[in-house]
């Protein structure tokens, strides 16, 4: 079976495997919308409908797993309605998940779930529960998500879990992050035009390929991963190794 259909794509993909991993920081939502001179909550669900495309492209075409930045520990900063907006997508994504089920697509959250409702948390056990044999994509949604919260946790679990200094190891860490028994990203894609990691998946992007587009997020379409994809199998990945 051809991995992508002719229709979709303009130039074929040549050179390196396919990422297995790709990590996507959604961002451009808000000057999408205030381009248009819309709520700022006009460009979330604008991107939330990006998101579902996105995660349907990536099943199809063969990718294991796809990590999207839906909030981070530092977006509690804006307003309390667009907080609650975005706590709204998610619970709308969840109350959704049987649309993903019927694609065999597997969902699981990351993130600190503490300053959340005690309902939503229920509802993320429940999705992940009925996802939990689907053997396409698993989809991870970022929600108060922050690299260097992860890392405060897993040291803390190490604490609590009694573990001897010389037992502290790189796996010993990985194994306490939110993201355990999850492959590290291959290739982390950031629309909207910056060039930053805004604090995500600190430890995980030791070594992972980026690829940056000033394409906003509600604009970015299975071309764009198309791209990405392309300019990732051209890369060399040496891991520190000589040529
Ligand atoms: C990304 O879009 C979504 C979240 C951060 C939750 P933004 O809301 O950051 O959009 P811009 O960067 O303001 O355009
Ligand atoms: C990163 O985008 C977080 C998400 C996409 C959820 P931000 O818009 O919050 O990042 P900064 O503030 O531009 O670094
Ligand atoms: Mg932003």
């Amino acid at each position: 079976m051809a991995l992508f259909s002719r229709k979709k794509r303009s130039v074929p993909i040549t050179g390196g495997p396919l990422p297995a991993h790709i990590a996507i920081i959604m961002d451009g939502n808000g000057r999408w919308a205030k381009r248009r001179g819309l709520p700022r909550s006009a460009g979330h669900s604008a991107g939330a409908a990006t998101f579902k495309t996105i995660a349907r492209y990536c099943n199809r075409i063969g990718i294991k797993y796809m990590t999207v930045y839906a909030f981070s520990t530092e977006n509690w900063k804006r307003s309390q309605e667009e907080v609650n907006g975005l706590i709204d997508l998610l619970r709308g994504y969840l109350l959704d998940s049987k649309t993903f089920q019927k694609e065999n697509i597997r969902l699981k959250l990351i993130g600190d779930f503490e300053p959340l409702d005690p309902d939503l948390v229920a509802l993320i056990a429940k999705a992940e529960e009925d996802l939990k044999d689907a053997t396409g994509l698993q989809v991870n949604i970022a929600f108060n998500y922050g690299g260097r919260d992860e890392l405060v946790h897993a040291a803390r679990r190490l604490v609590r879990d009694g573990v001897p200094p010389e037992e502290i190891t790189e796996d010993a860490i990985s194994d306490r992050l939110y993201t355990a028994g999850i492959p590290d990203p291959d290739l982390v894609i950031r629309p909207g035009g910056e060039y930053r990691l805004s604090n995500y998946l600190i430890w995980q992007t030791a070594y992972a390929e980026f690829w940056f587009t000033d394409v906003l997020w509600p604009d970015f379409s299975e071309r764009d991963i198309d791209a990405a994809i392309e300019a990732y199998r051209a890369r060399d990945r040496r891991f520190g190794g000589a040529k």
